[in-house]
């Protein structure tokens, strides 16, 4: 069934929006040259899913209700997304074959390894999307094949060196690697998909080629690996598909109106966008510590403080007037694009990361978890995008911290180079998208496989 050439492909995304998001828009971007494609995901995330392009169908991680929090434990998750996830992409892939469009290809989160078991007993085509950096998933890769010993340590004190990367110190690599046995799910899952990531017929990557070419040229021998991103709406990049101005995705209602028109008020770069992606919990000392740190500098700011909203001292709610606005969550590529933002104070997040650097936002970068500090770290000192925040011994980010990060990257003196980089990197970005660019041109080829 390989050779059969259908042109239909089961996108098959994990229910989180960091996830999602880079999913859906490859699906629509496969959909918009021609290809049939269906998103699968789980009944209690497919309501917020919507496409005019792209058909939307559930398979099942044993907790139709409501979904991860149903379940007892992460491990309980996983194994029961595994088992009950197996059994309904089957069950789709068989509706599928007597319709009139039989499925020659699953394109799988990498969080759902077992997904290429599915593939292989079908015998059509099974590709991984990683939704991480290539570097961040090299490092995985390197531990995953023995090539760097886990837990990783830094005892001789000389940094840490990988082909392709920069050397590494040990607080710049994903957060847990550094931590000792036992795995948590997650981290075993990681490795678990690296174990057999060469099994796959195509490694797809968010990410582009210029952005990380080295590591690319070090890993192309080793992995069937595919740049095929940045996996932004195209309104924002390329303007090839259509003018959504969103990824047709969102989990918690967008403030979207509120945002927009407050900023529309502001003077041209003269606001701070603070958020922390969809899954950080940010203790309630550290949320004080930025809001006092966001007021010391003066300037606008649009926080998204998602569940942290009662951490919130009084005392700065009752200040900040017209100077800050505080909203639960919002439609972050339409306030990053907006001419009154000037800066993004992100935690790093490997989507938010790339919205940044294709807008065009200089970025102060605070990393909590996962990928975050290696992404923070690049967008310092490897891309000069941004600066990242230094913590202090009990793993805080005071308020001077912040204050001084902000004015660094808004007005002090690496401000001017910082813009001419990040504006070089949207351009960049822009380009690999755009027909003829590198991702462009590596979809057409993965397009014409399967037709
Ligand atoms: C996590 C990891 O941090 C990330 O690196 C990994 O690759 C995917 O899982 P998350 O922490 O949510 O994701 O961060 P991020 O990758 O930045 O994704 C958040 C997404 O939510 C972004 O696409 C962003 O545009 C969107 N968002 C965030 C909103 O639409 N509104 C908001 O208010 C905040």
């Amino acid at each position: 069934m390989k050779n059969q050439k259908t042109g239909h492909v089961i996108v098959l995304t994990y229910p989180a929006q960091g996830h999602i998001n880079p999913l859906l828009q490859f699906a629509k971007r496969l959909a918009s040259k021609g290809l049939k494609v269906t998103l699968a995901t789980t009944p209690y995330t497919l309501k917020s899913i919507h496409s005019t392009t792209v058909g939307i169908e559930p398979i099942s991680d044993g907790y139709d209700e409501s979904g991860f929090s149903q379940s007892p434990s992460v491990q309980a998750y996983l194994d029961s997304f595994k088992t009950v996830g197996s059994r309904t992409l089957s069950e789709l892939i068989l509706k599928f074959s007597s319709s009139g469009s039989p499925v020659n290809c699953i394109v799988y989160d990498s969080l759902l390894p077992w997904a290429l078991d599915v593939a292989k007993k079908f015998s059509i085509y099974g590709a991984v999307f990683l939704t991480n950096s290539a570097s961040v998933c090299s490092i995985f890769w390197h531990i995953s094949h023995g090539r760097l010993s886990f837990p990783v340590t830094q005892e001789s004190g000389a940094p840490l060196l990988m082909p392709g990367l920069p050397p590494l110190d040990l607080p710049d690599l994903p957060g847990f690697l550094s931590q000792p046995a036992p795995h948590t799910p997650y981290l075993a899952l990681i490795f678990e998909q690296f174990v057999s990531l060469e099994e796959n017929d195509w490694v797809f990557c968010n990410s582009f080629e210029e952005l990380e070419s080295e590591l690319v040229n070090e890993m192309l021998g080793l992995w069937p690996l595919v740049m095929i991103g940045p996996m932004v709406p195209s309104a924002y990049l390329d303007q090839q598909i259509d003018g959504d101005k969103a990824y047709g995705a969102s989990l918690w209602e967008p403030a979207t109106d509120k945002c927009i028109k407050w900023l529309d008020k502001k003077p041209p770069q003269s606001v701070i966008y603070i958020s922390f992606g969809s899954m950080a919990n940010i203790a309630a000392k550290q949320v004080e510590e930025i809001a006092w740190g966001l007021k010391a500098s003066d300037q606008h700011f649009l926080w998204v403080v998602k569940e942290s909203e009662n951490k919130l001292p009084d005392e700065f709610l009752n200040t900040i007037g017209e100077t800050g606005l505080v909203v639960t969550w919002c439609n972050q590529l339409e306030v990053l694009a907006h001419p009154a933002v000037g800066c993004f104070i992100t935690h790093c997040g490997w989507n938010s990361t790339l919205e940044g650097l294709g807008l065009g936002v200089p970025m102060v970068g605070v990393p909590q978890w996962s990928d975050q500090p290696t992404n923070a770290k690049f967008v310092e000192e490897l891309w000069g995008v941004g600066v990242r925040v230094k913590k202090n011994e009990e793993g805080l980010v005071t308020k001077d911290e912040l204050e001084m990060c902000i004015r660094e990257v808004m007005v002090g003196e690496r401000s001017d180079q910082i813009k001419r980089n990040v504006m070089k990197w949207s351009e960049a970005a822009k380009r690999a998208v755009s027909v003829g660019g590198k991702s462009d041109e590596n979809i057409n080829d993965f397009i014409r496989k399967l037709f």
